[in-house]
Parts: structure tokens; C-alpha cells; sequence
């Protein structure tokens, strides 16, 4: 999806208009989750397909400066120090500002941005000079629990406290935090009444939205309520193997061949040895899902939103009968993709707009196990692995493996756990890639678990 279209400029030069491109600029003291959250929701936009970049002022500040020493460098009066951080978030803005003028949707702005003087700077240069919109995103937690341990899990590891121990590490940034706290202006109603904005209180325990201006800042909103940072996992697995994978041929609704009905009974057995609490269940409405979900001893649900990609024409055909009778439609899947539509079918880009429900509903529960289709588990594996639209048609995601994603520092830890059971391949290589020239039926022939 591409908010800005034809006369892009001439657009971008009233923030009233409904695609205007947008600044989304964090709010708040050190260690309270803007740099968490600002990659979470540029993950998110892209995967919606909304181009969107974050700008990390940090990154800027270490690339102006020799290496951190103290906190010092944070104190109010230090003039010196003052006048480069000032000038980092300037060069950020401008980057933010380049970025939007050549294509860029949403950048987001990855700072403290804690008090009046500089929030007003910004609105200056974003709405004013380059008039884009800009939306202020404020994280404000004072639960000193929630803060070590915010310090402890990604701050020691900063590059700033390279080889300095951790508890001098945690203690110089609990220092740095105090000189950004003497300044500190929260976002008020009186004084910023013009100012589009949200408050995150305590991680998501309360939110305070202000003055709302248009679709994507209510799609931001919505998503900053729906996330959490309680520890979990999240399963994913395809079906078994079906009998429609043996044959070669995509979709239709097939049950399980029987070494499908085996992955089942182990997938039953591997769920109760992980001991999962409250682990809920998920699957589409096809046959070969349910058929797998069926030894898993927790509740499940069905979504129709997690059925395999729908080929249109091409259902219950081989790619080479696809090949053979549409050989336009054939190659023009292998020119884009992501975009191509099946005749009476969808695309990859469809899949990611009817799997966005499912995303959002994952990101506010708990332990989940997705049992699902090749294609929707790329849709969904690629929005956890920030993969590009390019890529996201091609990942490998076999046959008779659980993919478990375990919640780490900004990102996620990725584990393919195959279950040892043997199936066909049922992946096709990008053309072009070193694997090009198998044919077929090589492709769909029999490999060992493991690959
Ligand atoms: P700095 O200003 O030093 O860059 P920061 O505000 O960007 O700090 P992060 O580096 O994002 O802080 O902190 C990450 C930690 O914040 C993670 O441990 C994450 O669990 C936690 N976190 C995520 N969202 C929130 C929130 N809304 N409030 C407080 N902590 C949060
Ligand atoms: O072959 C199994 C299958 O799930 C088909 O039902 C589906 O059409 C296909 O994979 C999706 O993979 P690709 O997009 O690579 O054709």
C-alpha cells in the first residue's frame, strides 16, 4: 500500500491532507521503551506496507562524539555537550525530513525529546518548514521495578558501556536519567493543546490520546494499545504433510497424509513436554490444520483468516500443470511475487491484509501455537523477522518443523525445531537463485528432515 501518489510534492505541503507523510516523535525519559517501541512500529508499518524508517538520536550522538565516558555528558550545564546533542537531533530531523521528500511515508524519531523548547523546534521544522504531520508518542513510567529492569535487560549491553562491569554500567544510567529528569516537561493539555499526541502510561496499564489527526495515527494508536512486553512465545508451525503435498499440487483441502497424522501425534507429544501454561491453539478452517492441531491438549480456535493463500484458477493444480496451461500467469508470479494476484485468487499482499487481525490478536495474548499454511506462515514469520516484501514469498518454512519465537531485548530469538519426521518439499526457489535449474518434481521429491 502506498499512501502518497501522482503529485507527491504538492501534497506533502499540507499536513491537512489525508496522506501527508508523518513524523511519529517519541517522548520521554531514558530506558522507558521508546527505542522498543519505535522498531516494533516501523516493523509493523512496513509489514502493512506503509515505507516507514526509524531515526535513532543516539546513533547520531555516538557518531558525533569520541567514546561516552560518564553521565556528565547528560548534565544540563554542559554547554558544550548541549550544543552537539542539539545539533544530533537537528541532523536527525533533517535525515527524517530527506527521507519523507524521496518516498518515505512515516519516519519515526527515535529521542528524548523530554523537553518543551525541543518538542517546539521539531513541530517548527516538521509541520512548519516541511510540512509534514507529526504525532508526539510519550512513554512515561515511574515504577522503579519496571526501570532496572528496563536498564539491566538492553542498557548494559549499549555500545555505550563497552567494556565497563554491569553495575557501574546500571549506576552511571540511572545517573543519566536524573539529568534528564531536572528538565523533564511532560505533555500537557494546557500548554500543548495543538500538539497531536498519546501517553503510554506504566507499559500500557492507561493511554491518554490527544487531538487524533487521521487514519494512520488511529492505526499507530491502535497498535501501541494492543502491544505488550509480558514474557511469552509464540509457536508456528504448518499442517502435516497432506494428502495434496504428496501429489504435488497447491491448496484445496486435503486431510493429512500419514506421515502428516505422525507430525500430528508428535507435535501433540512436543507441546505437552514444552509445558506451555495457558497456551491457546489456533488454526484455519481447512482439514489439514485441525487434523494437526488434534493431539494438543489446550483450547483451540479456528480462524478463517489463517486459510492458505487462495490460488483462484490454479487451485489443486501442480506448478507445472500451472506452467504448462498459464504459462503467463506462471511467469508473472516469478517477475513480482508479492503482488501477483491468482486469477479469481489473492496474492501475498492480500494474505498480509487479511492476516494484520490475526497479528494484532497475537500481540495481545499470551502463549500462542499458529497452526497454519506455507504461504500465511511466511506472512506471519516475515512481520516477526522484519523481512522485506521482496523476500517474504521465499522464506523457507518445511514441512514437519515448529518455528518457536521467544520475545528478546528489541527483537525476537528464532529457533527451527524440526520433529524429525520426513516430508516432501513442497518450497520453489526464487528464479535465479543457485537453485534455479531443479526441476519440479526434484523440488517435490522426498527430503530428509533437516534442511
Ligand atoms: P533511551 O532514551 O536510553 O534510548 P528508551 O526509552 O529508548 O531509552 P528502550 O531502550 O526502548 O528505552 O528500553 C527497552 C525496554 O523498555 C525493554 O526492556 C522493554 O521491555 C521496555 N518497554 C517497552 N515498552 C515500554 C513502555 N511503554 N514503558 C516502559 N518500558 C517499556
Ligand atoms: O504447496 C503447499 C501450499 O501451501 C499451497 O497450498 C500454496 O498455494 C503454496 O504452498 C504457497 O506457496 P507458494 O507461494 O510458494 O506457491
Amino acid at each position: 500500500m502506498s499512501l502518497l501518489t501522482g503529485d507527491r510534492k504538492k501534497e506533502a505541503t499540507c499536513p491537512n491532507v489525508v496522506k501527508c507523510p508523518t513524523v511519529i516523535s517519541m517522548v520521554g525519559l531514558p530506558a522507558r521503551g521508546k527505542t522498543y517501541m519505535s522498531k516494533k512500529l516501523t516493523r509493523y508499518l512496513n509489514w502493512i506496507g506503509i515505507k516507514t524508517k526509524a531515526f535513532n538520536v543516539g546513533e547520531y550522538r555516538r557518531a558525533a562524539t569520541v567514546a561516552y565516558r560518564t553521565h556528565d555528558f547528560f548534565r544540563a550545564d554542559n554547554k558544550e555537550a548541549q550544543e552537539v546533542r542539539q545539533k544530533c537531533a537537528i541532523l536527525a530531523v533533517e535525515d527524517a525530513c530527506k527521507f519523507l521528500d524521496s518516498g518515505g511515508e512515516v519516519a519515526v524519531l527515535d529521542a528524548t525529546n523530554t523537553t518543551r523548547a525541543r518538542r517546539r523546534l521539531l513541530v517548527d521544522l516538521i509541520k512548519e518548514k516541511h510540512k509534514f504531520k507529526i504525532f508526539f508518542v510519550e512513554s512515561i513510567c515511574d515504577d522503579p521495578t519496571i526501570i532496572e529492569a528496563n536498564i539491566v535487560e538492553v542498557k548494559v549491553c549499549s555500545p555505550d558501556y563497552e567494556g565497563m562491569d554491569k553495575t557501574s554500567a546500571v549506576q552511571d544510567f540511572i545517573q543519566r536519567i536524573e539529568h534528564y529528569r531536572e528538565h523533564y516537561e511532560q505533555l500537557e493539555h494546557e500548554k500543548d493543546n495543538d500538539l497531536s499526541y498519546i501517553q503510554i502510561f506504566n507499559q500500557g496499564e492507561r493511554f491518554m490520546v490527544h487531538k487524533l489527526a487521521g487514519h494512520l495515527q488511529s492505526r499507530v494508536v491502535y497498535y501501541l494499545m494492543n502491544i505488550h512486553v509480558l514474557p511469552r512465545t509464540i509457536y508456528l508451525t504448518r499442517h502435516g504433510e497432506s494428502e495434496m503435498n504428496l501429489l504435488g499440487r497447491i491448496g484445496g483441502d486435503s486431510g493429512l497424509s500419514e506421515r502428516g497424522h505422525e507430525y500430528a501425534s508428535k507435535l501433540g507429544k512436543y507441546v505437552q513436554e514444552e509445558n506451555i501454561p495457558n497456551l491457546r491453539v489456533w488454526t484455519s478452517e481447512l482439514v489439514r490444520t485441525k487434523q494437526t492441531a488434534e493431539f494438543i491438549d489446550a483450547p483451540k480456535e479456528n480462524w478463517k483468516a489463517l486459510n492458505e493463500i487462495d490460488a483462484g484458477i490454479c487451485e489443486k493444480m501442480t506448478y507445472e500443470e500451472i506452467q504448462e496451461k498459464y504459462p503467463h500467469e506462471f511467469a508473472s508470479r516469478d517477475q513480482d511475487k508479492f503482488h501477483y494476484r491468482y486469477p479469481s485468487g489473492e496474492s501475498y499482499q492480500d494474505l498480509v491484509a487479511r492476516l494484520e487481525p490475526v497479528i494484532m490478536e497475537l500481540e495481545r495474548q499470551e502463549n500462542v501455537m499458529v497452526v497454519c499454511h506455507q504461504a500465511v506462515m511466511r506472512c506471519l514469520l516475515a512481520y516477526f523477522q522484519d523481512k522485506s516484501a521482496e523476500d517474504l514469498p521465499y522464506l523457507r518454512v518445511p514441512l514437519h518443523t515448529v518455528i518457536k519465537l521467544t520475545p528478546v531485548a528489541y527483537g525476537c530469538r528464532v529457533e527451527f525445531i524440526s520433529l524429525n519426521i520426513e516430508a516432501v518439499n513442497t518450497h520453489r526457489d526464487k528464479p535465479g537463485d543457485v537453485c534455479r535449474k531443479r526441476s519440479t518434481a526434484e523440488a517435490l521429491s522426498t527430503v530428509p528432515p533437516h534442511y
